[in-house]
């Protein structure tokens, strides 16, 4: 079957130049760094359409699919801007989230906000700039959001979000749709909440149910297993209620290849699985054909973006690990101490020699925990070698912080040997910016 680009472990457009350096998008990551300063976000446009039009032509044969890319994998304004130009909506889980595509120009009915405790200022945030789907999470959210609508004069857009009780393989801090799950109602809660919606909600119009199974998913039989709940719910509800909803949410999950060692699906098997499993399920329950809606996040993003960083020093520990340190770490790319999370690098600079050690790549940060990367053979290092890591594109600046104040990295898009900064490196200033000195104290 045809591979996608969530397979892949490098950006499309990686190669080695006639200098021997790494080059991606057309820029040598040598020159990269040196004018734009490390650790450096690079992101490349050619992947990043690349893989949303495999998305795209996987789904062709099912025409009411519509492709929500989750923006909390990297929410930026340039970013939405590409997935705008592809076709894609966003699902959002904040007003952050929402006002970064908002400002971006993106038409806001193509856009749902999700999450498990949204601020009676963010729905309301929502519902003015006109936000196409709401994803209720719960019942206190129904009766806030019922009452926001209300104030304003308006109905609220929603779907209920599902935990439909499947567990997925992947870390445990990322599965989401197990049964004992902060998120979504319970099967057994899903006929209340109609009730109070046909019954005293009557701000809130109810669309369809949504469900998100858990993120870096290589499993692919989870999506038709989703399926099947979901429209077994949506059969049972249009028996007992008399309410047909027509949107399905699948969520998202599809997972990337960090390391050689991983082997994702392909957008295409996912595609055939899901499509197949529709049709079934609208013959097997005489359901009307439903809208659906996915929010891949990771897939869409993660190959498209590489993390450029600068050797420091090195230690070698008498008989013991040499550790290589690099002038970031857990504040840029919190998922190695987070999850365990494995990345793949390759040193970037001219290196004329096939010789490998052995070496872990140690984070500048202060903590013993701030270890990038353990055990990879590479060419021997030496300070000021540029080191390349692949597949930084999703949860990587989304999920940096200040940590140690530390300024974050600068973010270039780089496309046919352009490159524009697109997000600026944060100053020293940055950084003391929100601070203040009560009077009573200042010198
Ligand atoms: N939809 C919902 C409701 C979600 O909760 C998520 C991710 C997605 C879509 C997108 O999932 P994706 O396609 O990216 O797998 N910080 C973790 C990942 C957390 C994912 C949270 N939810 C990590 O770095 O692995």
């Amino acid at each position: 079957m045809t591979s996608s680009t969530n397979q892949f472990l490098k950006p499309v457009s990686t190669l080695i130049n006639e200098k021997g350096n790494l080059e991606i998008g057309g820029c040598d990551l040598v020159d990269l760094a040196e004018k734009y300063g490390t650790p450096l976000y690079v992101i490349d446009e050619k992947t990043l359409r690349s893989i949303c039009r495999d998305y795209k032509k996987a789904f062709e044969k099912y025409p009411n699919t519509h492709m929500m890319y989750a923006s909390k994998a990297l929410c930026t304004s340039a970013v939405s801007r590409i997935l705008d130009e592809e076709g894609f909506g966003f699902d959002t889980v904040s007003g952050g989230e929402i006002y970064t595509v908002y400002k971006s120009g993106v038409d806001m009915s193509h856009v749902l906000f999700n999450g498990s405790n949204k601020s009676y200022d963010e729905l309301s945030l929502a519902m003015d700039l006109g936000v196409g789907r709401i994803s209720a999470d719960n019942f206190f959210e129904l009766a806030l959001l019922n009452e926001i609508a209300q104030s304003k004069g308006k109905v609220a857009d929603i779907l209920l979000r599902i935990t439909p009780g499947i567990e997925c393989h992947t870390h445990e801090y990322i599965q989401t749709g197990h049964l004992d799950s902060k998120f979504g109602f319970d099967l057994t809660q899903i006929d209340e909440a109609i009730e109070l919606i046909q019954n005293e909600y009557k701000n809130l119009k109810l669309h369809g149910l949504h469900a998100h199974i858990g993120s870096q998913i290589f499993e692919t039989s989870i999506y038709p297993d989703e399926i099947e709940i979901i429209a077994g719910e949506i059969s049972r509800i249009e028996k007992k209620f008399g309410l047909k909803l027509n949107e399905i949410n699948i969520g998202g999950g599809l997972g990337v290849k960090y390391t050689q060692k991983d082997a994702p699906p392909s957008t295409y098997e996912i595609a055939e699985l899901i499509i197949n499993k529709l049709n079934e399920v609208v013959e097997k329950y005489n359901i009307e054909a439903p809208t659906v809606f996915l929010e891949p996040g990771r897939s869409i993003i993660s190959t498209s973006g590489v993390t450029l960083y600068t050797v420091g020093s090195s230690k070698q520990v008498p008989h013991g690990t040499k550790y290589v340190a690099i002038d970031g770490g857990m504040a840029d790319n919190p998922r190695p101490s987070m999850y365990q999370a494995e990345y793949a690098a390759e040193v970037a600079n001219k290196k004329d020699t096939n010789e490998t050690q052995k070496v872990t790549i140690a984070g500048r940060f202060c903590e013993s925990g701030d270890i990038l990367i353990k055990d990879i053979e590479l060419p021997e290092l030496n300070e000021g070698d540029i080191l390349c890591v692949y597949n930084t594109g999703a949860y990587n600046y989304s999920m940096a912080s200040n940590y140690n104040r530390v300024q974050k990295p600068a973010m270039v898009l780089v496309n046919d040997s352009n490159s524009d900064i697109i997000i600026k490196r944060e100053t020293l200033d940055d950084l003391i910016a929100h601070d203040i000195i009560p009077d009573r104290l200042k010198k």
